[in-house]
């Protein structure tokens, strides 16, 4: 796949997972290689850590933690996004603990006061989430960022999984292979429309 298809149609999959078929541990491990390659700020580069989960007893407890938060946030802000992607993040979440591997993204720390800004803190995991993302796709596997637990239960998976107290965690990211490969670029502003030059709200150049 040329590197313009890959950018362009890696998508946050929900529905086309397949549940049924084993990732190989090294499948994972390859991908966090090339998802760590990513920039980060300074020293916050340090900051980054993976928890790789694939017990499914572990993925059943950390499910449950997530469904709740998951169904009061599509209940809230479900008429945000379009019928089609809310109900494919509702499917996701019925089958969230039969996904073969959850990883985590964290970060040693937390954003504001005595730490770095937001900015930088977050801004320094989710290139190499993005990438983690991409790594997947070029090899036949998907995912979606999801951050429900973290209103309300990051606490609770934290407990679950020993995550100290001075761990953020950022993303849980549900992987498995994907059931097709047929994916498209997707509906998005046009570049021209959101894209301002020499000042704010000029878009003639
Ligand atoms: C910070 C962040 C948080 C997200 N949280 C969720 C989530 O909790 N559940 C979910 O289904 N998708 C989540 N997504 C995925 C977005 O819904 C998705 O990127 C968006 O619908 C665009 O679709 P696409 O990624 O297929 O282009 C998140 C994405 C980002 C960047």
């Amino acid at each position: 796949m040329d590197v313009d298809t890959l950018l362009t149609t890696t998508r946050s999959v929900r529905r086309k997972l397949d549940l049924d078929r084993p990732v190989e541990p090294e499948a994972i491990t390859e991908c966090l290689r090339i998802a760590i390659q990513a920039p980060a700020a300074g020293a916050l580069l340090s900051s980054i850590r993976w928890l790789v989960i694939r017990d499914q007893a572990t993925r059943q407890a950390v499910a449950a933690h997530v469904r709740e938060p998951a169904r009061i946030s599509q209940a809230r802000y479900g008429h945000l996004v379009s019928p089609a992607v809310l109900a494919s993040g509702q499917h996701l979440v019925e089958v969230l603990d039969r996904v073969p591997v959850f990883v985590l993204a964290a970060m040693i720390g937390s954003p504001g006061a005595e730490g770095p800004s937001a900015n930088a803190f977050y801004g320094s995991v989710y290139p190499a989430i993005w990438s983690f993302q991409l790594a997947l796709r070029s090899r036949g596997l998907g995912t979606t960022i999801t951050a429900y637990h973290l209103n309300g239960h990051e606490a609770d998976v934290a407990a679950l999984l020993d995550i100290p107290d001075d761990v953020t965690q950022v993303a849980l990211l549900p992987v498995a292979y994907l059931t097709t490969n047929d994916f498209r670029p997707a509906a998005r502003p046009s570049v021209e429309s959101i894209t301002y030059y020499e000042r704010w709200e000029c878009t003639a150049h």
